[in-house]
């Protein structure tokens, strides 16, 4: 594959992966990369941050995944938010997409099987996933050459990294395929100073041989970009977090 595929994926909730991978996303766009996001959540998060409608009835991404589809059909499923920016949308029947998977052969092929088609499309595929860790993340995880993985400085933070660390490990033995590489956490949500917990939890993300691709501050005009359906670097060009992701993109290895 030409595409560069990659999972933004942290099992636990609300941690910034939709943020990190819309503002990522606008970031590479900027830099002139041709570039996809996927929404394999069923909240739909991305897709209605960024203004785009809901796939319904017969071709969603989930149709896709589950019955096959045409290089065509892969097609019909892109739309365009902005120059170089592009968005699959979520589905109302993405919610049943793990359940119905499990009973699918090679259901951890189904999401590489999609993008195949849009491989010289693109330049760069971000794949926003929902918490949890089913067979809808395998297939992210399988489709995906590398990862990035969004982290908030809580307390349950590190249990949370050393278990998706470890379940990519089984996923890659199991299947017998190479576990994607890891390119970095984006540490979200930081408020500085930091409290003695929070200062304690970064040591920690820092010495855990992850390295850490940028820090994120709280700043509500992420949310006013979201609101105006932008990036935050469509909405803010010269704002601290719009200068902060540019910098992520570059250090995340994927502008060209
Ligand atoms: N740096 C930030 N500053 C302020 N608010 C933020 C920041 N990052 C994320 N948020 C807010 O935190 C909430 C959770 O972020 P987001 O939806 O990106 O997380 P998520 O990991 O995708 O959640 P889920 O697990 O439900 O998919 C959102 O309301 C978002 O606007
Ligand atoms: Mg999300």
């Amino acid at each position: 594959m030409t595409m560069e595929t990659v999972a933004v994926l942290n099992q636990k909730g609300g941690v910034g992966k939709t943020t990190d991978t819309i503002n990522l996303g606008g970031a590479l766009a900027e830099y002139g990369r041709r570039t996809l996001l996927v929404d394999l959540d069923p909240q739909g998060n991305l897709t209605s941050a960024l203004g785009v409608d809901r796939l319904s009835g017969e071709l969603t991404l989930t149709t896709a995944m589950l019955n096959g589809c045409t290089a065509e059909d892969a097609r019909a499923l892109v739309h365009q938010h902005s120059d170089g920016l592009y968005v699959i949308p979520s589905s109302l029947d993405m919610f049943s997409l793990p359940r119905k998977l499990h009973s699918e052969r090679a259901a951890h092929e189904r999401l590489r099987r999609v993008l195949r088609h849009l491989d010289d499309a693109f330049d760069v595929c971000l794949i926003d996933c929902r918490p949890g860790l089913d067979v809808d993340t395998d297939a992210a995880l399988y489709a995906a050459g590398s990862i990035v993985i969004p982290v908030d400085v809580d307390e349950f933070s590190i249990e949370a990294l050393s278990l998706l660390l470890g379940q990519m490990q089984t996923l890659a033995d199991e299947l017998e395929h190479p576990a994607p590489t890891v390119r970095g956490l984006i540490i979200n949500r930081v408020i500085l100073p930091l409290s003695a917990i929070n200062s304690a939890v970064m040591e920690q993300l820092k010495g855990a041989g992850v390295p850490a691709l940028a820090e994120v501050p709280i700043r509500s005009i992420l949310a006013e970009a979201r609101n105006q359906r932008l990036t935050i670097t469509q909405y803010a060009p010269k704002s601290d977090v719009a200068r902060l992701f540019r910098d992520l993109a570059k250090a995340s290895g994927l502008v060209a």
